[in-house]
């Protein structure tokens, strides 16, 4: 068994897919969130799961935020690390830590429409096809090697609620796919190429 731990700020619906999926060889160790009373330490709560609140704003630098949260990764054991809609940049001190080690989930088909605002920006552009994505963290925003991708087709009545619900119904689908390709070692890295095999 895997031990996952996994980083919210929100609802945790991403989070929630996992717990209901069960994906093979994946525990859940623990969740952390950066904002006190979301919906997602419910979720985990449900679960059973032991759930801790880091305040960033709590934190000196970006740096003394992410050395608090990986060592509570660190005493839960933790294997490796899902951010499931935790909207804060991490460092090299997080990201050394837990180098290869960290997943992000994304509603765009990147590196279309980074950052925090995608399904909005994407309905600005106008594209007729956005989505989601399930990528390795690194050290810039929503740029690391893609894992998994699947498309959305923008109908013309869509409004952002609407788009993000059915890009969040993919999401829920690739992501517990992910961890579990990840926990039985099936992911490897060739350049920015990731291949799943087996
Ligand atoms: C998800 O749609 C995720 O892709 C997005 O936040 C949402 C969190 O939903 N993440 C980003 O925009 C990161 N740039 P959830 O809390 O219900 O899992």
């Amino acid at each position: 068994m895997k031990r996952l731990g996994v980083l919210i700020s929100g609802k945790g619906s991403n989070l929630r897919a996992v717990l209901e999926k069960k994906p093979r060889g994946v525990e859940v160790a623990c969740v952390i969130s950066n904002v006190p009373g979301v919906l997602g330490l419910e979720v985990a709560r449900t679960h059973g799961v032991e759930t801790h609140v880091i305040r960033h704003q709590d934190s000196p630098s970006r740096e003394a935020f992410d050395a608090t949260i990986v060592k509570l990764l660190e005493a839960s054991r933790v294997d490796f690390v899902l951010l499931a809609g935790f909207m804060r940049l991490l460092t090299p001190v997080f990201l050394n830590a837990f180098s290869r080690r960290v997943i992000n989930v994304h509603p765009s088909l990147l590196p279309a429409f980074p950052g925090a605002h995608a399904v909005r920006d994407a309905l600005l552009y106008g594209v007729k096809v956005t989505g989601a994505t399930v990528h390795f963290v690194d050290e810039g925003t929503d740029t690391g090697p893609i894992i998994l991708q699947r498309a959305v087709p923008i109908e013309d009545g869509d409004d952002e609620a609407a788009l993000h619900a059915r890009v969040q119904k993919i999401e829920h689908e690739i992501v517990p796919l992910a961890v579990e390709l990840w926990a039985s070692g099936r992911l490897a890295l060739d350049g920015r190429r990731v291949r799943a095999h087996g």
